[in-house]
């Protein structure tokens, strides 16, 4: 993209307010997860959802080995989470020693405090010509209409201020 044109890209993006999500996922005995604004439905027969997940991040690189994902659609009112998943990097803590959270099919960890969510089998975990590489779900457990149907989920510009814990142009193994 033209530089000119990259400031436009980023307010035109932010403008969406997309909601948020939080991904986490559980590779042998090893645990990660981070905040990401990049995921969406990608089929409906069979169904099927796409997260961008930053080669840098910590989450990609147990991603890599793992079978099953949590995607969650945090509420609103928990910034304290999105902050943890999305400032903070596993490279340097574990961040499930400061959260609630629940064992689920293959031990992928679910967030007690992040209820609308579901898990998904990993298809593909590609890249491309970008920064962020696409896993694309099966989902195969949904959270329950009730918990879907109270909720007011969290959006892009209640976190658009937070630094994220890896730069998206950090690569594994030179800062990471
Ligand atoms: C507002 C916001 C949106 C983000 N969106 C994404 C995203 O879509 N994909 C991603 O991989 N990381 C995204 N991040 C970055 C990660 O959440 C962040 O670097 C996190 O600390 C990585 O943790 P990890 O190294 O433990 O995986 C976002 C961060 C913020 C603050």
């Amino acid at each position: 993209m033209d530089a000119d044109a990259a400031p436009g890209f980023a307010r035109l993006m932010a403008a969406l307010d997309p909601a948020m999500a939080i991904v986490t996922t559980a590779a042998g005995d090893e645990r990660s997860g981070c905040l990401v604004g990049f995921h969406s439905q990608c089929g409906i027969d069979p169904p099927r959802y796409a997260v961008w997940l930053s080669v840098a991040n910590h989450t990609y690189d147990i991603g890599r080995r793992a079978e099953l994902f949590a995607v969650h659609f945090p509420p609103a009112t928990e910034i304290a989470l999105a902050r943890l998943f999305g400032e903070d990097t596993g490279d340097d803590m574990d961040k499930f020693t400061r959260c609630g959270w629940t064992p689920g099919p293959g031990d992928v960890p679910l967030l007690d405090a992040s209820p609308v969510r579901f898990v998904g089998r990993a298809l593909a975990l590609g890249t491309v010509d970008a920064d962020h590489a696409c896993l694309v779900l099966e989902p195969i457990e949904v959270s329950s209409a009730d918990a879907v149907a109270q909720f007011n989920p969290m959006r892009f510009d209640a976190v658009a201020d937070l630094h994220a814990g890896h730069a998206p142009d950090e690569r594994r193994g030179t800062s990471g």
